[in-house]
């Protein structure tokens, strides 16, 4: 076994109603001053941890301007927000943009170095705050994760900032916050948490603690995204997905994504497409063509969706793909492509700019090639035509 380094928050809060305890436990800690990232969508929910914070003389301002992917612009915006109060705790609560914000917010804080100086593995350095992270979707993992992803408008690709420094110091999952969760934001962001587990699975950097969360994260997910789709009440499902997204989460510092997220990205930076959403057009074909280069992992996590076993593994393996092309169909995704406006004269742009996503593609079971990414886009924008085994 090889050696695994893992980074999580050490505080984790998970259950129904936790958002309750976050105001006491920040206001014992010490913080005086705190700043909230959100998307407007959920300031609501904000405002109600806002006038607890206040009731324990927390200071908290809101800044409630996250819409749809962030970009370094709104990184800017949100940390001379934080700078203006003298926030010595950030709380990000949504999805993996507001958090995701909120995490860069943190680390660079106290740093006078501009964003750009600092993508990439390793850059940041330790911080004096405090970040809490609440999620109010599941997810994207990111109150978990070590990682940060914003768009960079100079040539609209997705840029990474992966420290040790931006896991939270505290994370609140409280699945209650995605009981209003709109359907498709439901069904997006479950099968991104079901693409960091099968992606860390599937992985050549897999490892065999890892393993045991992802195929956690995959049996959950599995059985309950439909569940929660179908039904934004049905808390046991809720409770699934939250404990699944969470899992996707934990596999994202030490062992990470592959290729559906690298081909997923170029579909967020150039044509506005959510991150979940992303994942969800790309995953059957990656897996598609992914499968024949470890068939006994993908057999695996067939079986952890409940599918299968066939007579040989590649077999098994391609019922697991079966079964999550079902899901993406139960769940109301859109299929191909070409059904959110992208013109398959694209596929030249979206291949340059994923092929740039090497850290992801070096995680991935078989090596794709600039040739390899253009038919699996080929793929993702025609009918599914299943080869054979
Ligand atoms: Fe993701």
């Amino acid at each position: 076994m090889r050696a695994l380094s893992c980074h999580q928050p050490p505080h984790l809060v998970v259950g129904r109603g936790c958002l309750a305890e976050c105001a006491p436990q920040l206001a014992e800690a010490g913080a005086r001053r705190a700043v909230v990232i959100c998307g407007a969508t959920r300031s609501s929910v904000a405002e109600a941890l806002l006038d607890r914070l206040r009731v324990v003389e927390v200071a908290a301002v809101l800044w409630a301007e996250i819409a749809g992917e962030p970009t370094i612009d709104d990184f800017e915006r949100a940390l001379a927000a934080a700078r203006d109060v003298g926030a010595d705790t950030i709380i990000g609560l949504g999805g993996g943009s507001a958090l995701d914000t909120a995490k860069l917010v943190a680390g660079l804080l106290d740093d006078p170095r501009p964003l750009r100086k600092v993508f990439g593995t390793g850059t940041l350095r330790p911080r004096r705050n405090r970040l809490v992270c609440v999620p109010t979707t599941a997810g994207t993992g990111s109150e978990v994760s070590p990682n940060a992803i914003l768009l960079d408008e100079r040539d609209q690709s997705k840029r990474a900032v992966i420290s040790p420094w931006i896991v939270p110091d505290a994370t609140y999952i409280d699945p209650l916050l995605a009981r209003t969760m709109p359907r498709a934001i439901t069904a997006a962001t479950g099968l991104d948490a079901l693409t960091h587990c099968i992606e860390a699975f599937a992985n050549r950097r897999a490892h065999p603690l890892i393993d045991e969360y992802a195929l956690a994260g995959i049996r959950l997910i599995g059985a309950h995204l439909r569940r929660a789709v179908d039904n934004g009440d049905d808390l046991e499902a809720r409770d699934a997905m939250a404990l699944g997204s969470l899992y996707g989460g934990l596999c994202l510092g030490p062992v990470n994504t592959a290729a559906v997220h690298a081909l997923a990205y170029p579909l967020g930076g150039l044509f506005r497409v959510g991150h979940g959403l992303s994942n969800a057009l790309m995953l059957t074909h990656v897996l598609d063509f992914n499968l024949a280069a470890a068939p006994e992992r993908y057999a695996t996590i067939a079986a952890a969706l409940g599918a299968g076993p066939r007579l040989c593994a590649v077999d098994s393996a391609r019922a697991g793909v079966e079964r999550c092309r079902e899901l993406t169909r139960e769940c109301g995704l859109p299929q191909r492509l070409g059904e959110l406006g992208i013109p398959r004269t694209s596929i030249p742009q979206l291949v340059d700019s994923a092929l740039t996503v090497r850290r992801l593609l070096d995680n991935n079971p078989r090596e794709v090639t600039a040739v390899d990414a253009a038919a699996i886009y080929e793929r993702a924008f025609g009918p599914y035509d299943s080869a054979r085994c």
